[in-house]
Order: structure tokens, then sequence, then C-alpha cells
């Protein structure tokens, strides 16, 4: 298929992009750069032996995005979002802007170029403090945060053009929590400033970055006192969204979770990382972060009976992988792009 990747420049679209174009699909990506990198877009290339085309734009803007679907797309996958709970909370009509009125005018755009198929990036956040663990698609929604609203949004949104219009079709993933790298250590997760989800956390404390890791919470209800939460590889996901391209073929609108069905706690993550990378992460329990919950992990077995899928990879090839990417680039793309730049400058003679 041609499939248009908007926000394939982040992190888990650039995993995807090159599990894609490795399953013979093509990609053209379209970003606005707001988070994501240019050279995430280079590393695709470079990984994936292809001449990837790269739009910049926003999803916001429809002309742009009309365009670019009028080449002829079999598919979009939607990557394209803010997604910083804490931030959300501090600027909610930036979340609603850009998550959700992209949204409309990305399905507004697809409709007047005849895209029919769409795979939506959602998130386990929509669940908020589920009632029980696993967590199966059926649990009550309860998204407490303007960012995991605009998801719930989102989702709606998606569902009811399905409902309106049956020869649109829709898979909704619901992430749960994304960590990891590609195996080459050439793409991985890129934070700005401190990084707000663990993994990466972690990496830049075992790699003195960060003086320490705070972890929010010591007393909840779990067997060491601090958050559970079920880590995915991000190749895994990008996997997931190969064979969630093949559902697309029989259309109506699946929602489904993406995870392994296992929980682990904040301690275990660094305990785990400590192994893998021979680094003491020295940590501190400081409060719990308000809208934060005791356990999450997913039933994922919607997932496996639908898409044929499940999470290959364990939490210690989590931190493995996380922790290459993050020694092979300390400050993410920026030191790449500092690498790149002194081996070019002398093979040019310059100074
Ligand atoms: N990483 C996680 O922990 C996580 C968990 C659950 C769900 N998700 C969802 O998965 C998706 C991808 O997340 P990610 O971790 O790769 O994030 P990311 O920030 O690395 O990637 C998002 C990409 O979208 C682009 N973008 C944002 N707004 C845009 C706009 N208006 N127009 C065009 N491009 C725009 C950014 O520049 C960036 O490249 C998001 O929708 C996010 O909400 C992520």
């Amino acid at each position: 298929m041609k499939v248009l990747v908007c926000g394939g420049a982040g992190y888990i679209g650039s995993h995807t992009c090159v599990a894609l174009i490795e399953q013979g699909h093509e990609v053209v990506i379209y970003d606005n750069l707001c988070h994501g990198s240019i050279s995430a877009v280079d590393h695709i290339r470079q990984l994936s032996g292809a001449s990837v085309r790269f739009v910049e734009g926003d999803i916001r803007d429809r002309e742009s995005l009309e365009a670019v679907l009028a080449t002829g797309f079999d598919a979009v996958m939607h990557f394209a979002a803010l997604k910083i709970m804490s931030e959300s909370c501090r600027f909610p009509l930036l979340y609603f802007d850009n998550n959700v009125a992209g949204t409309i005018t990305l399905l507004q755009a697809m409709q007047a170029t005849g895209v029919q198929r769409l795979v939506f990036s959602s998130s386990a956040a929509v669940y908020g403090d589920p009632d029980v663990v696993p967590i199966s698609e059926d649990a009550p929604l309860r998204a407490c945060n303007p960012y995991s609203h605009s998801k719930l949004v989102m989702e709606q949104l998606i569902e009811e053009v399905c409902d309106a219009r049956p020869s649109f079709s829709a898979t909704i993933l619901r992430y749960f929590n994304p960590a990891g790298a590609h195996p080459s250590g050439l793409m991985g997760e890129d934070p700005c400033g401190v990084p707000t989800n663990l993994m990466p956390y972690v990496s830049q404390v075992a790699a003195g970055l960060q003086e320490r890791l705070h972890v929010f919470g010591g007393d909840y209800p779990t067997r060491d006192g601090t958050g559970v939460r079920d880590y995915i590889h991000v190749m895994d996901l990008a996997d997931a969204h190969a064979k969630a391209l093949q559902l697309l073929r029989h259309g109506g609108c699946h929602v489904l979770n993406l995870g392994t069905g296992r929980g682990y706690s904040v301690l275990e993550v660094v305990s785990a990382f400590e192994h893998v990378s021979g680094c003491r992460v020295p940590y501190e329990i400081v409060d719990r972060r308000p809208g934060d919950v005791a356990e999450v992990w997913a039933d994922p077995s919607r997932a496996e009976k639908a898409l044929g899928w499940r999470a290959q990879h364990d939490l210690v090839r989590m931190c493995a992988d996380a922790w290459r990417w993050q020694s092979m680039h300390p400050h993410g793309y920026q030191s790449a792009q500092v690498i790149e730049l002194r081996q070019v400058v002398p093979s040019t003679g310059l100074r």
C-alpha cells in the first residue's frame, strides 16, 4: 500500500515507517517537526534504503494535506499529536487545537480526496484509573486530563465517520507504555528537556545527564509501592501497525489494545536497566503526580486475535535497545547532527 504517515518524523512513527517499508509498503512522511526530527527521516532512509518523500506540513493545514493526499494513497497512519499530559493541563486549548482540530482537518482532507483507510494512535490514558487489570477494550473510559480527553474525542470522531460512511475503515490502537529503540541504535525516543516517560528518564540518569530519577509515589498498593505499567517495545508497536493495515481491508472500525499483558514497577525497570547498562541509576521517591494511577496493564488478546500479533520483546531487550540509542546519541538527534558534521568537515578540509 501507499501510506501517508502523519507524524512520521516522531518516535513511534519513524520506527513504523521502517517496518512498513521492510514489508513492501511505500511511505510518505507528513510532519510539522514541532517535536519530530529531520534526522529521524534521514535514518529511516538509511535503514530502509528507500528514498522516502518528506513533506513538512501541519495536519491543521487542509490545503497542504489535500495537495499531498491528492497524489493517491491507500491509507493514512495518524501519529501527529502533542502527547505530554502535564503540558496539556497547562495548555488545554493548544492540545485540543492541535490534536482534535488537526484530526477533523485530516478526516476532511481524506474525505475530499477519497482516502478511506486510517490507522490511529490512541493511548491507554483513555482508561484513566481502571477498576480491574488487565484492561480490556470494553473497560470504562475515564480520560482525566486534556491530553487523554483529546484522544477520546479523536477516537469518537473516527468512530462516527466510520458509522456514517461504510466505505471508511479505521483501526484505533491504544498503546500502553512505548519504550526501547531501533536495534541499530540509529533511532529512538528524543524527548525535549527532562523526559516525562520513564525509560528515557532512566537512560539519561544512567548516562549522567540527569542527577537522579524522581520516582513519583512509593506508597501505591503494588508489590514494591511504585507504579506498575505495561511497557511495550516500539518495534513491536511498529509491527502491529503494519499488520493493522491488513485489517483495514475488511472494513469497519476496530479498537485494539497494544501491550504485552505484563506489568513492571518503576523499581523493576530501574533494576533491569542497571543490569543491562552496568550503570547505577540513583533515584529518590517523591510525591505522587496528580492523575497517576497504581497499576495499568493490557489485556492484549483482542489484538492478538485480530492481527495475529503478539509482542516479542521483553523488558531486558527494551532496556538494552534504549541504552544503545542513548549511548550513541547522548543528546538525541542533535548529537547525531554534530557527529555527522564532524564526519563531513575533515573530508572537505574545512576547520
Ligand atoms: N510515546 C508514548 O508514550 C505514547 C503513548 C500512547 C500514545 N501515544 C501517541 O502516539 C503518537 C505518536 O507518539 P510519539 O511518542 O511518537 O510522539 P512524538 O512527539 O515523538 O511524535 C509525534 C509527531 O507528530 C508531529 N506532529 C505533532 N503535531 C503535528 C501537527 N499538528 N501537524 C503535523 N505533525 C505534527 C511531531 O512533530 C512529531 O514528529 C501520538 O499520537 C501520541 O499521542 C504515544
